[in-house]
């Protein structure tokens, strides 16, 4: 294991991957660092939804107009929720969750990439014969559907929960450069006072 500081430097996002699976040993060690993770209160309510099938995978990678097809590259894509009725901080608690996920994939010589769900919509042109069902459809103004509505359609999760993110993981298809010292932005840091 190289030391946080080195992963750290590395980190960038992946969206192109090769076809190769993540080990069972991979997911288990990844789900393990998000259990592990900090919550508000320690209330721990988050859940995640593991997904390799394909289609599945396919059909959650056109939740949005763009910024969520290169999840159709992924051999797997985790879904972070929370439960927004009984865990005040629910966006706070899934964002650590998954960036811990993120750097974990890291260390293990993975990449990874996080889609936004929440608070993200598609448009479905009028007189699509889309195969979103209609009830998905009907619930939201004109022809604009909920992500987070329809990835909850294609994993059958409850309304209790929402849904933060989709995390994208698995073997990166090509390295990509670390960003330089340089590009850095050190005057978005304040000592003592902005
Ligand atoms: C809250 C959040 C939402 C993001 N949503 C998306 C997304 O929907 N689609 C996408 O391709 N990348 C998404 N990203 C990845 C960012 O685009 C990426 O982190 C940023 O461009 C910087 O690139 P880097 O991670 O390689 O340094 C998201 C990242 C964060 C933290």
């Amino acid at each position: 294991m190289e030391s946080f500081s080195q992963l750290a430097r590395q980190r960038r996002s992946h969206r192109k991957f090769t076809s190769e699976p993540v080990s069972g040993e991979d997911l288990k060690s990844i789900l393990e660092t998000a259990l592990r993770a900090p919550t508000g209160h320690g209330s721990r309510q988050w859940h995640f939804v593991t997904v390799t099938d394909p289609d599945k995978i396919a059909a959650l990678s056109e939740v949005r107009d763009t910024r969520s097809q290169f999840l159709a590259e992924a051999p797997l894509v985790i879904a972070v929720l929370g439960q927004p009725e009984s865990q005040r901080t629910w966006i706070e608690d899934g964002s650590v969750a998954a960036v811990t996920m993120q750097y974990q994939a890291q260390d293990l010589g993975l990449g990874s990439c996080w889609c936004q769900i929440r608070g993200r919509f598609k448009n479905i042109p009028t007189g699509s014969d889309s195969d979103i069902p209609l009830a998905v459809i009907a619930s939201e103004p004109a022809q604009t559907v909920s992500s987070e509505q329809m990835v909850r359609q294609i994993l059958q999760i409850p309304d209790s929960c929402s849904v933060l993110c989709l995390l994208a993981i698995g073997h990166p298809a090509e390295p990509r450069e670390p960003l330089a010292e340089s590009e850095l932005p050190w005057d978005r840091v304040h000592s003592e006072k902005y």
